[in-house]
């Protein structure tokens, strides 16, 4: 089962059976610890807006695989990935460096609880995350679904620097300047960024914010409430505990596919 290389001459690692192998699209730098990738979708491959996959790479030894929450809506014929570069992290370490071209391993299942069948019918959706925490909602803010199923979407993201804010606001200005998606999208979907270290402009963590009532005030929404309001979480697992405390708090309930209810988490992969 070895493969041999574009000019089909020296042989690559070979590719293990019953797993995708993909080819990378695009690569995107953000920061020294932020990238993001593209690459090619497998025919036939379905995925639910939210879900994520196990990634992993061709290599000599047996390949490492970590779970990658899929960034892309279900629709585009491509795949996206938002990511963190982990110093020598077994996975991490090697993916920080591929290359348009380079190969990309997907096992065959995608799964996760942030999708919209594991939340009942409300009025207004919000996605809480932190860091890389923000990947599946990429794909969430960009389904139609959202919108068919929601009046008002916030998307929240906290980072510890606004450089690391940078991939979540150039996708809300992407769909903005999109045709088709500013038709579905239309004015209801709000971005609240926020950088938690940033010297001067230095804001509050997600979870003070709504505990004050200040994120309420400044969306110019009325606090939680069980009877219209939703809620993703992802993030850190500190900040998972803490949000839905915090939604608890509020009123919300946490669901899943089995039994959708209020409010749903998942961990932020890879660190
Ligand atoms: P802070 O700078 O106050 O720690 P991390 O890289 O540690 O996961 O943090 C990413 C972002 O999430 C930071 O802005 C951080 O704020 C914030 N954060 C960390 N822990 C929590 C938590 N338990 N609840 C809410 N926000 C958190």
């Amino acid at each position: 089962n070895a493969v041999t290389d574009a000019a089909g001459a020296a042989p690559a690692f070979p590719i293990p059976a019953g797993v995708f192998a993909e080819t990378v699209t695009d690569v995107q730098h953000y920061t020294d610890t932020l990238f993001r990738f593209r690459m090619t979708r497998p025919a036939g491959f379905r995925f639910r807006s939210g879900e994520f996959v196990m990634i992993g790479l061709p290599n000599a030894d047996k390949p490492v695989y970590r779970a990658y929450s899929i960034a892309s809506p279900s629709w585009d014929e491509e795949l996206e990935f938002f990511s963190i570069k982990v110093p020598n992290g077994p996975l991490t370490e090697h993916l920080q460096k591929i290359k348009v071209g380079d190969t990309v391993l997907m096992r065959k299942k995608s799964t996760g609880t942030l999708v919209h069948d594991a939340l009942l019918p409300g009025k207004r959706l919000y996605l809480f995350s932190t860091g890389t925490g923000i990947a599946p909602f990429a794909s969430i803010i960009r389904d139609p679904e959202t919108y068919d199923k929601f009046e008002t979407v916030i998307l929240t993201q906290t980072c510890r620097t606004t450089a690391e804010l940078a991939y979540g606001k150039e996708l809300v200005a992407a769909i903005r300047a999109d045709e088709l998606m500013s038709e579905f999208v239309g004015d209801k979907l709000h971005l609240h960024a926020t950088a938690t270290r940033d010297g001067e402009t230095r804001g509050e963590r997600i979870t003070t914010l709504i505990e004050s009532g200040r994120l309420f005030e400044d969306l110019g929404l009325p606090p939680l409430d069980p009877d219209t309001d939703r809620a993703m979480i992802c993030g850190s697992m500190e900040m998972l505990k803490d949000t839905a405390a915090l939604m608890e708090k509020f009123g919300l309930v946490e669901g899943s596919n089995a039994q959708p209810a209020t409010y749903v988490v998942e961990r932020a992969f890879v660190g």
